[in-house]
């Protein structure tokens, strides 16, 4: 697959002063962005819709409101224009970004893969099987590990998305420094944990009275809605950079024993680190370093966060399958990959 061109139209300066999506003006910004995203899409890729083979859209999971302006848009051009249409889960599409990029680097991703969805929505792990079966092998009982970063950059006064931020103020601080239990699964041992986590965080701020720097850094956000790294150090002390440090690092940790733990269960020949999270720096250079029995691959900065080309690329074996969807085919907010 050659991605010939690949439009994110960002919604960050609409949520960040919010600091997290609010569905309402989601939607609105989806109805906003199609028509121009998509003419810009084609415009950059050097095509119109007279070289289009089929159009894949999102069916779910997500905001539904979201959801529902891709999907009308899909249908109404496959209709339209005569094209089939393809539906693809989202947490696919995040598995085939990194599929797609390693056949193209002509590195292949041998199967069965254990593939880890860490995103703002989803912490999954899963089998895949050659043919692109999917079998769920554990998932998070509360927040996703995504959400836990943007909730303790929230309670902190740090900016949405928090993933980004916290990355890299990370390596300013000790992972050692604040030591946080790790989360205990009864049943499912390859289930995930994150709101002890998020809890022990506000309780450690609460005790270290930590109200006078974040106000600080909530007054620096108003001025500023996208401080740079010295602006951020300059309103964070050591112990604070210390707890974050320690936060990713416990992030980090329930994350990679869970996934070594699965490659081992399934026998796993390679993994895919895959979401939002598969871009933080502390974890992918713990994971070239830790323990898993089988090479990790991970998307590249622009794939590993929402973009259409990944699901582009789940589509593609679909199409070549015949695997076609109907104008029946229904915006799922909860919509399952297995
Ligand atoms: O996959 P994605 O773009 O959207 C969802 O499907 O959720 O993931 C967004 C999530 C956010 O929670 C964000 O904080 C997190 O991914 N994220 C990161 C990093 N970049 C984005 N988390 C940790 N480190 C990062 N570098
Ligand atoms: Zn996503």
């Amino acid at each position: 697959m050659r991605v010939l061109s690949s439009i994110v139209a960002s919604q960050l300066d609409t949520h960040g002063r919010y600091g997290g999506v609010v569905p309402e003006l989601a939607s609105r910004e989806h109805l906003r962005a199609i028509v121009p995203v998509v003419r810009l899409a084609l415009e950059e890729a050097g095509t119109g819709f007279d070289d289009l083979a089929a159009v894949a859209v999102t069916a779910g999971p997500g905001l539904v409101g979201s959801l529902l302006v891709g999907m009308t848009y899909a249908k109404a051009l496959c209709f339209a224009r005569r094209l089939p249409l393809i539906g693809v889960n989202h947490i696919e599409g995040h598995i085939h970004a990194v599929i797609a990029e390693a056949a193209r680097e002509g590195r292949a991703i041998e199967f069965p893969a254990l593939a880890l969805v860490v995103s703002g929505g989803h912490t999954h792990l899963f089998e895949v099987s050659a043919g692109f079966a999917y079998r769920l092998l554990g998932k998070t009982r509360d927040d996703a590990a995504g959400e836990a970063f943007d909730k303790v950059a929230k309670l902190l006064g740090f900016s949405y998305p928090g993933g980004p931020v916290i990355d890299r103020l990370a390596p300013h601080g000790d992972p050692e420094a604040v030591r946080f239990t790790l989360a205990r699964m009864k049943g499912n041992p390859l289930d995930f944990s994150f709101s002890g986590l998020k809890t022990a965080v506000l309780r450690w701020s609460e005790r270290h009275d930590l109200a006078a720097e974040i106000a600080r850094r909530r007054a620096l956000l108003r001025e500023q809605p996208r401080p740079s790294l010295e602006q951020w150090l300059a309103v964070t002390p050591q112990r604070t950079l210390d707890l974050l440090a320690s936060f990713q690092h416990t992030v980090i940790e329930e994350l990679l024993r869970r996934a070594a733990a699965s490659a081992e269960e399934i026998a796993a020949r390679s993994a895919i680190f895959s979401g939002g999270v598969a871009s933080n720096a502390g974890l992918r250079k713990a994971a070239s370093e830790a323990s898993l029995p089988c090479p990790v691959f991970f998307p590249s900065p622009a794939l590993a966060t929402d973009n259409a080309a990944m699901i582009a690329a789940a589509a593609f074996p679909k199409l070549e399958r015949g695997e076609l969807a109907d104008l029946a085919l229904a915006a799922q907010a909860n919509l399952t990959l297995a």
